[in-house]
């Protein structure tokens, strides 16, 4: 016999064994829900029991103390009939400790001639958490550190994937697409950023990235799809040329996948036979919105660019307390982007 555990809100379920946690349960059907320690004490874990019965048998709850009726821990509590839970948004940055972990370079990946994609795999026991758009600081055992946005989106939790762009002047990017190889150990610090998706608005998004400032837009899209979020997507990358428009294939899935998403690429130094948009990428997004009020806008990559499309949204109507960006360096000011 076993319950059916439903998740609010959305549609998804999951059964549950009368003697299996509900996080053991979830986790065993490929159902992603929030947790840390796994042991009853860090309240990563925590989601309101909307309906249903549970107890605790293994009685570790130190992180329910002083918590309102209805808290439930996922991964001490059992279920004693059919349950629906409520997993509260994560909506404020402050809300994830920020944490040194060590992880290893799991695998590395050329995307093009200048871009090496990095996976990194983070001790099973210490899930890295984080918020779509935000990045982290890479630190190699010599003290060196750079900060990197996250790729990959915050249920993925196995593995987590970087674009590093190869800058020649950045001996740090160098090294990690063409120095470190694949098995070390190095270590991360975050998540860090406060430019994250901010899922209780309303209002459609516009994102909008320069180079390698794809990689946290790739997140928040991932994310905004396994959340099912019902709003209108757009995103602007601009590059130089089309072989900067790595993983060609993604936008395109993402219209599938997606009830209300458009893709604008902007090239700078065109092909010669590009029939697409020409030009900066901010003000591709200008000529197609003259009015930019009413959107959230989300800006990742180079700090020319941030800047100048900040300015220039911002007298097209754009409130500045809705465009969302993270000021950091990577491996060079030209590698600079967050969302
Ligand atoms: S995962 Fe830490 S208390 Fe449940």
């Amino acid at each position: 016999m076993s319950f059916k555990i439903q998740i609010l809100p959305g549609e998804r379920a999951f059964e549950a064994n009368p003697n299996e946690t509900l996080l053991d349960a979830a986790l065993r059907q490929g159902i992603d829900l929030p947790h840390g320690c796994r042991n009853g004490r860090c309240g990563s874990c925590i989601v309101k029991l909307q309906r249903g019965d549970i107890s605790y048998p293994s009685g570790l709850i130190e992180a329910l103390e002083g918590k309102p009726a209805g808290t439930c821990l996922t991964c001490q509590a059992v279920a004693h009939s059919d349950l629906a839970i409520e997993i509260p948004p994560r909506q404020r940055a402050s809300e994830i400790e920020v944490r040194t972990l060590p992880c290893r370079l799991e695998r590395k990946e050329p995307l093009n001639q200048e871009v090496m994609r990095l996976w990194l795999k983070p001790p099973e026991q210490q899930p890295f958490e984080f918020l779509a758009g935000q990045y982290l600081s890479l630190l190699l055992p010599d003290g060196r550190e750079g900060a990197y946005s996250i790729a990959s989106p915050p249920h993925e939790k196995a593995l987590i994937e970087l674009h590093i762009r190869r800058a020649p002047e950045s001996d740090f990017a160098r090294f990690l697409c063409d120095g470190l190889a694949e098995r070390s150990i190095l270590s991360i610090r975050g998540p860090l950023g406060s430019a994250h998706l901010r899922e209780d608005s309303e209002r459609p998004l516009i994102l909008v990235g320069g180079g390698t400032g794809f990689a946290p837009l790739k997140s928040l899209i991932e994310h905004a799809i396994h959340i099912g979020l019902a709003r209108p997507i757009e995103l602007y990358w601009g590059v130089k040329a089309r072989r900067d428009l790595y993983l060609a294939d993604r936008p395109a899935r993402w219209t599938d996948q997606l009830d209300d998403f458009r893709f604008t690429p902007v090239l700078s130094d065109p092909d010669p036979d590009w029939s697409g948009r020409i030009g900066l990428v901010h003000e591709a997004v200008i000529e197609d919105h003259p009015d930019l009020g009413g959107f959230a806008i989300y800006l990742s990559g180079p700090p020319a660019m941030a800047k100048a499309a900040r300015a220039a949204f911002a007298s097209r109507g754009a409130e500045r307390d809705q465009m969302f960006s993270d000021a950091f360096t990577g491996g060079s000011d030209d590698d600079w982007g967050g969302i």
